[in-house]
């Protein structure tokens, strides 16, 4: 089979497809004919040699966490079986953990994720996939379970609700359309910033009510107090972000943080944090009962997830070119043809 494969970890120039053995599934798996995989900043962070977990001598390396595809075949105690149309969750959990037991499996003390997506076969855990509806193609189901099951978990945690004024620094790219698009199907308006005004135009057409067309924190601070007081901030940004998003939220507001595209390090004001009883709280992607959630969401026409482009797998080089100049609005999403 083809796969989309890291060779060099030096930027989208670092993939090349290459042939790779056809999977075999083991006892639990299934392997799934990939007919849709989306690509995330984690993958292109390991194809620009930006994060530990993937070193050189592990290449060729094949990411992408977001499948969607048909079950081709399985592997003893499966419990899909060929022919099924499914999404995959890409949450590892040890099943056994404290948190595995009691939830939410998110919290799993051995929490990873699953990659390989990016080729056209992969061998899952058949238990993480989510069986979708005829009404849900492969390329839209394969946007929703790294950034919309993210975007959707914070928002449940920080019990976004009707009236709510929501503050999404970075509103224009995976988890920040995501954030947008769900606060409103939850009746929650939204503050949004991007340094592109066409970026923005095409989210305030998504439901993005307040645009801050702007990347200096400084601004973004004083343009958000102008607009309102936000209940809850969506920071996917990290950095100086996480600051600004301290200060602007409001007395007893929660800040919830999955990102750290602007940097790793924060000076926050730590008077502000408790005099106002503010909330800071960590994130990381969601449970698959949110992603089961968020297949129905779309099913049902409450939203529908925003795909920038599609790319054939020989062009996922060029998918993740397009990340890295920052011109795509929502998702980028590479398809097998087969
Ligand atoms: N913890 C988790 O489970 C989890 C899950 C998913 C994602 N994440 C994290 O969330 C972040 C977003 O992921 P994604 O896949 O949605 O990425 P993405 O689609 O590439 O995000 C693009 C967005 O980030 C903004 N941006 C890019 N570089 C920036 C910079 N240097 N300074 C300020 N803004 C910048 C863009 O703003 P412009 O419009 O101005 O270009 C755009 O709004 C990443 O840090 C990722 O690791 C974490
Ligand atoms: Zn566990």
């Amino acid at each position: 089979m083809r796969a989309a494969a890291f060779t060099e970890l030096i930027g989208p120039d670092g993939v090349s497809v290459i042939d790779r053995p056809d999977p075999e599934p083991g006892p639990g798996e299934a392997v799934v004919d990939v007919d849709a995989c989306a690509i995330n900043r984690h993958d292109l962070w390991i194809l620009e040699g930006e994060s530990t977990m993937v070193d050189a001598d592990e290449l060729p390396f094949v990411s992408g966490l977001d499948v969607a595809g048909v079950v081709r075949a399985v592997g003893d105690g499966a419990d899909v079986d060929p022919g099924d149309r499914v999404v995959l969750c890409p949450n590892e959990t040890c099943g056994t953990c404290r948190f595995c037991r009691d939830g939410p499996e998110n919290l799993c003390e051995a929490f990873s994720l699953y990659h390989g997506g990016l080729a056209e076969r992969a061998v899952v855990a058949a238990d993480r996939l989510v069986r979708l509806p005829d009404s849900v193609t492969a390329t839209t189901a394969a946007a929703l379970p790294t950034a919309y099951m993210t975007a959707y978990h914070m928002l449940r945690r920080a019990d976004v609700g009707p009236g709510d004024l929501v503050f999404v620094p970075g509103a224009t790219g995976g988890v920040g359309v995501a954030s947008v698009q769900l606060a409103d199907v939850m009746g929650a308006r939204t503050i949004g910033t991007s340094s592109s005004a066409a970026k923005l135009d095409r989210v305030a057409a998504l439901g993005l009510d307040h645009a801050i067309e702007s990347d200096d924190p400084d601004e973004i601070r004083a343009a958000v107090s102008e607009v309102g007081t936000p209940d809850v901030v969506l920071n996917h940004l990290g950095g100086a972000y996480t600051a600004v998003g301290l200060d602007v939220v409001r007395r007893g507001g929660r800040m919830l943080v999955c990102g750290r595209t602007a940097g790793s390090v924060s000076e926050i004001d730590v008077p502000d944090l408790f005099l106002g009883h503010k909330r800071v709280e960590g994130s990381t992607m969601g449970t698959q009962r949110d992603l089961e959630r968020l297949v129905g969401l779309v099913a049902s026409g409450e939203f529908s997830p925003v795909i920038d482009a599609t790319y054939p797998l020989e062009e996922t080089g060029a998918a993740f070119a397009a990340m890295q100049a920052r011109e795509s609005v929502g998702k980028l999403v590479v398809t097998t043809d087969d």
